[in-house]
């Protein structure tokens, strides 16, 4: 199976992990390597070179030089060749899909949908191309004219994660093609092998279509490239994917040297059921969002806030229907499977970890709790606890794992006010039919998120929207809406087409 996956992409053999443009993959041997594992098998999958300092430096000459003629080139055109990229995406969506599926472990249909994630930023990064609007102002002076523009801002560093492995680039890499930058990728060492086959996709659409080198790609098999390319004062923007702990540093060290950084980091979600709720509704889009993707997405639901009175019933049907996710759990790439591994053994002791210390802080395991330890690779049991307080560490701690924490509340006062006591602020729902009580989690007293739902899940937003949230999940927005902003500088221009020289605020400065 794995070998028809790679060889479909062309993926037989060993990979060099660094495309230095016009083409050209480094031959470079002596970086090390990155090995791949299929997270359900604990196989290597394959073997990819990593860059060395010199292949840094060429990608980042190269782009240099690219970005002189990108910054020039009239954005819709910019927008044609992301045009091509998403067709391109569409024709190898079921084998990038899959290749998703089995290097990072998530089932088949969200290996699917992460490619569509790709193609649909990309249709909207095409119409963006024709729309990136700033404001005309009325200045205070006669004979004056303002206005502001969005240029094109440079070098774009990409720093992606494992459990997203294509879409965030793509999320970063279409809009920042429009904006007339040049995107430099770093992936998670997990998954080298789908950054690869994506940057081959991409750049064979390019080469046909004329465009220039736009995205570059290398591998770090440890950690020095990737801490150089974060100080580097030739990438004016940093766009990082990860652990709070991990984007912290990011943070400071791209703050220290004045660049911008775009940080989507941890998140502790929650969905509050209220008394009213349409439980058939709730219920498939808890376990969805606390299921999917062995609960590894940045959005999965972690917490769960059940009104007093039905908490009883709600508890009893997540069960039975966790019972049945767990009849489904293995290999990803199965059509049959609902739930695959997690993408690591450390994962795997991550969630045995917090199952301990749930317990030993008075938490109730109510099924699942164990890895399964009857079969290759990194399965463990859908989770879920209750009998935990909100303040309790390990519940105010991403786990990145499918651990539930089920909680009660007696008004939606005391839910929002659970709903927001956690560190994060990424993404919430709530689940109601009271339209005052949806309106109160809206408001500005209500959820404190970057993302706040009625009647969905935390997980699985579309691309139109800002994707990000607040406190420490970093800030940062990427994808839909005025997020391409990030990709731009701004620059405010005021013309004077008058004979005079009148100084703004009235100000007199006779000679
Ligand atoms: C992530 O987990 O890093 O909303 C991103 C979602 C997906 C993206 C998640 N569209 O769950």
């Amino acid at each position: 199976m794995s070998h028809e996956i790679l060889k479909a992409l062309g993926l037989i053999g060993e990979q060099s992990g660094t495309y230095l443009g016009n083409g050209e993959w480094s031959k470079t041997t002596n970086a090390g390597t990155l090995q791949p594992v299929n997270p359900a098998t604990g196989e290597v999958i394959g073997t990819v070179h990593a860059s060395s300092a010199s292949d840094y430096e060429t990608i980042v000459k190269r782009a240099q030089e690219a970005f002189k003629v990108w910054r020039t080139t009239p954005a819709p055109q910019r927008g044609e060749a992301v045009r091509l990229c998403g067709e391109a995406l569409r024709k190898h969506k079921d084998a990038l899909g899959s290749l998703v599926a089995l290097e990072m472990g998530k089932i088949k249909p969200e290996g699917d949908g992460e490619v569509q994630e790709m193609i649909d930023i990309a249709d909207f990064a095409v119409g963006q191309s024709r729309m990136l609007y700033g404001y005309t102002m009325h200045s205070e002076r006669p004979g004056h004219r303002m206005y502001e523009q969005y240029q094109s801002l440079g070098l774009v560093g990409i720093i992606s994660a494992f459990n997203f492995p294509v879409a965030v680039w793509a999320w970063n890499a279409m809009l920042a093609a429009i904006c007339g930058d040049i995107c430099i990728w770093k992936p998670s060492p997990k998954t080298p092998l789908s950054a690869i086959a994506t940057i081959k996709i991409c750049n064979e659409a390019l080469k046909a279509g004329g465009f220039p080198n736009l995205f570059f790609l290398f591998n770090d098999a440890g950690t020095d490239l990737s801490q150089a390319f974060v100080d580097d004062k030739r990438i004016p923007l940093i766009s990082f994917t990860g652990s709070t702990k991990v984007g912290r540093q990011v943070g400071e060290r791209v703050a220290h040297r004045m660049g911008r950084s775009l940080l989507e980091l941890g998140g502790n979600n929650a969905i509050i059921v209220d008394e009213s709720a349409d439980l058939k509704l709730a219920i498939p889009a808890i376990v969805f969002g606390a299921v999917g993707t062995a609960g590894q997405r940045c959005t999965t639901t972690r917490r769960l806030f059940v009104h007093e009175s039905i908490l009883g019933d709600v508890t009893d049907t997540l069960i039975a229907a966790y019972k049945q996710v767990e009849g489904k759990i293995g290999d990803p790439t199965l059509a049959t499977t609902l739930m695959g591994p997690l993408n690591s053994k450390d994962a795997v002791t991550a969630y045995l970890a917090a199952v301990e210390k749930a317990k030993a802080s008075g938490g109730t395991v109510r099924t699942g709790g164990a890895a399964l330890t009857d079969r290759k690779g990194n399965f463990v049991l859908p989770t879920i606890v209750t009998g935990l307080k909100n303040s309790d560490e390990v519940v105010q701690t991403e786990t990145f794992a499918p651990i539930l924490y089920v909680m009660s509340f007696k008004t939606l006062d005391e839910a929002i006010e659970l709903q927001n006591s956690v560190p994060q602020g990424l993404s919430s729902s709530i689940f109601t039919q009271n339209l005052k009580s949806a309106e109160q989690y809206l408001s500005a007293a209500g959820s404190d998120c970057g993302i706040a739902n009625v009647n969905i899940g935390t997980s699985g937003a579309e691309i139109g929207g800002a994707f990000g949230g607040e406190k420490e999940t970093g800030g940062g927005r990427e994808s839909g809406s005025d997020a391409w902003k990030v990709y731009m500088r701004r620059q405010t221009n005021t013309i004077n087409y008058s004979n005079s020289l009148p100084l703004a605020q009235g100000i007199k400065f006779d000679l």
